[in-house]
């Protein structure tokens, strides 16, 4: 199972992004591509990453109706992004549109995973405000089982999930998990976070990371330590 820290490119341009990545050199990491910045800058900023030797997962979580996520999710498919996602809540219906749809696409299919509950969701939120009555644990792994029902290849979820996901629903099952701060570091908007060693001891396969990177002083130096925590080298 491969094992990757991918930073969460939330920027608002281009340029911003590419001067960035600029900062690492030779050292190509793998990058998300999120809402605000394939907004801004366009679907051709995966082309342009894919060419400079990144693999991207391109994080725009669909949730729709099947029909619009298939036929959206078949233009994804043509982008040669690594890795996409989806909403969970949208249904099995929904996430097997979504695997319909990339499977369109020429040559290797990117791999789909589910997000389950926002890690910036927590229990009272989602008790209160989405009126889903059972504990967070409880409503995150029955949405990883629909998407594992669904054929989805894994999901997204805090690293502190990692574990019983992969207990319930085997090791093959990706689980990419963002919501990891360095231990002296800030929380965020975060509300169930692990330091990289965490996530590698809770079996996580990729942890994402934005801010404790992309707002360091040395953004290299950052990376390179996740990196070491959270391969354990
Ligand atoms: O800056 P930070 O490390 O909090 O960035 C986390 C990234 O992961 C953000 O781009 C956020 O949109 C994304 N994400 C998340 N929680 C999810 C799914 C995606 O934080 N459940």
């Amino acid at each position: 199972m491969p094992k990757d820290v991918i930073i969460a490119c939330d920027f608002a341009s281009e340029t911003e992004t590419l001067a960035f990545l600029a900062k690492f050199g030779s050292v190509r990491p793998f990058v998300k591509i999120g809402m605000e910045l394939f907004y801004a800058a366009g679907p051709q900023i995966v082309a342009k990453l894919k060419e400079k030797g990144h693999q991207v997962f391109l994080d725009l979580k669909l949730h729709d109706i099947p029909t619009t996520v298939e036929k959206a999710m078949r233009v994804l498919a043509h982008l040669g992004a690594d890795m996409v996602n989806v909403h969970a809540a949208g249904t099995v219906a929904m996430m097997e549109a979504a695997l319909r749809g990339v499977s369109a696409g020429a040559g290797t299919r990117p791999k789909v995973i589910a997000v389950t509950q926002l890690t910036s969701t927590d229990e009272a939120r989602m008790q209160k405000e989405l009126l889903i009555a059972k504990s967070l644990p409880e409503t995150v792994l029955h949405y990883a089982h629909n998407a594992q029902r669904a054929g989805l290849d894994g999901v997204v979820c805090s690293p502190l999930e990692a574990k019983t996901i992969h207990d319930a629903l085997g090791s093959g099952f990706l689980t990419v998990t963002p919501g990891v701060r360095f231990a002296e570091g800030d929380a965020d908007d975060q509300a169930r976070v692990a330091t990289p060693a965490k996530a590698r001891e809770l079996g996580s396969d990729y942890i994402v990371m934005g801010r404790p990177i992309t707002m360091a002083p040395d953004p290299a130096e950052a990376y390179a330590r996740a990196v070491s925590e959270f391969l354990g080298r």
